[in-house]
């Protein structure tokens, strides 16, 4: 063949693949979060809120647009095992973003990735204040407990005068420690003491003894959801601290709806502040439930590591949809910056986008029986279009 048929055919060929490319985009999500060890229930929920979102909204996908998850096992709070991961799907799988992520520490040890590989990183649940600060490429549609803590503190100093605080020893717990300490005494209120507990797996039972002794009229925990809010609540019925007139509050992780059969009598009255509820009645919400009954099983509740994920894919849609497919990662991260939800299941939602953190209504909620089930009943708002307080009260 001459020469310029040859470069005819390839001009061609080229043509055609722009073409084909442009019919078949996929865009790489790699997804890690925790399938197992400490709480390791709490990885699907945020994983199939995400698949979730995807499947109602797969239709708004520009044509020939995908999106693929490459899912990941971090085993819990292990930072190195999330590094390692983060590392391999960068380098190797060749992601667009990376998204989930339970734990703070596993946050922290993947931000320099993200910076590096200027790799967006989109948090679903992760909520230590200073993790958006790690990385520009960090944008966070989860919460942070200064968001939970820091409103719930002031509420207990007008409704309490003594409150203890009894926190897990890592990021979060320091966090909400921190937060109720700060507000009560703001508020004029007394803090009665504050202990930390291990991480993984303490015995609450002499901690429950040393709080009781102190005759507290409040006790605010933060613990990390799932099954370790069970144990927490078991330790507080067994010692009988409800009977001595302490009443238990916390952010809503200690009451996390899809525990609360498991909890029992226990949880009944206990009173949390949070921006999501299974129970909560606005439409958006009853629609996300349903959803989730009917593609995940009628005894099914989705909790808020749920909702984190299917905000965070919401998130990511947006910059998908916008790029039509073609991820350049700080247009994302403008895109991320700037996303907003008037109608998320948990009420309006925004980013921030000075600080990339989510920014959402605060609710108080008891835990109350409603159609025979216990649930998180909101009873008021208090806290609107709450912005991270830890960022507003720390701005240069
Ligand atoms: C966190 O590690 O940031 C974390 C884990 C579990 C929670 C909340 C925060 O329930």
């Amino acid at each position: 063949m001459k020469s310029r048929n040859w470069a005819a055919l390839a001009a061609a060929s080229g043509l055609a693949l722009a073409a084909a490319g442009a019919f078949a985009q996929t865009v790489k999500i790699g997804f890690i979060t925790s399938y197992s060890g400490l709480n390791g229930n709490l990885g699907p929920y945020m994983e199939r809120g995400a698949r979730l979102y995807l499947k109602e909204h797969q239709k708004e996908l520009p044509p020939g647009v995908n999106i693929e998850f490459l899912i990941r096992d971090d085993t819990g709070p292990n930072p190195d095992k999330a590094k390692q991961l983060a590392q391999e799907l960068i380098v190797r799988d060749k992601v667009n973003l990376l998204a989930g992520v339970i734990f703070t520490p596993n946050a922290m040890a993947i931000a320099p990735l993200a910076t590096e590989a200027k790799v967006p990183f989109v948090i679903m649940n992760a909520g230590t204040a200073v993790i958006t600060t790690r990385s520009p490429y960090i944008a966070r549609l989860s919460f942070t407990l200064w968001q939970s803590c820091y409103p719930l503190g002031q509420w207990a100093a007008k409704k309490f005068k003594r409150v203890y605080t009894l926190v897990s020893d890592f990021g979060p717990g320091h966090d909400c420690e921190d937060a109720i300490v700060r507000a009560t005494k703001e508020s004029g209120g007394e803090v009665a003491g504050t202990v930390r507990v291990p991480l993984s797996n303490p015995d609450f039972v002499p901690y429950m003894q040393r709080v009781k002794d102190a005759k507290p009229d409040a006790l605010a925990v933060f613990i990390p959801a799932g099954k370790t809010a069970t144990a927490v609540l078991k330790a507080f019925g067994d010692l009988g601290l409800s009977k001595a007139g302490i009443k238990l509050i916390g952010p809503g992780d200690v009451t996390t709806d899809e525990e609360l059969e498991n909890m029992g009598e226990a949880a009944l009255g206990v009173l949390t502040v949070h921006h999501y509820s299974a129970a909560a009645t606005r439409p958006a919400n009853q629609a996300f439930v349903a959803a989730w009954k009917r593609d995940y099983g009628a005894n099914e509740t989705p909790n808020f590591v749920a909702v984190g994920g299917w905000d965070g894919m919401a998130a990511i849609m947006h910059a998908v949809k916008e790029q039509k497919g073609k991820l350049d990662p700080d247009r994302t991260m403008e895109l991320l910056k700037n996303f907003k939800d008037p109608n998320s299941p948990r009420g309006p939602i925004s980013v921030d986008p000075a600080t990339r953190d989510i920014v959402q209504n605060e609710y108080l909620r008891e835990v109350r029986r409603v159609g025979g089930k216990l649930a998180n009943v909101e009873i008021e708002t208090v806290g609107t279009a709450v912005k991270d307080p830890w960022k507003e009260l720390n701005k240069k």
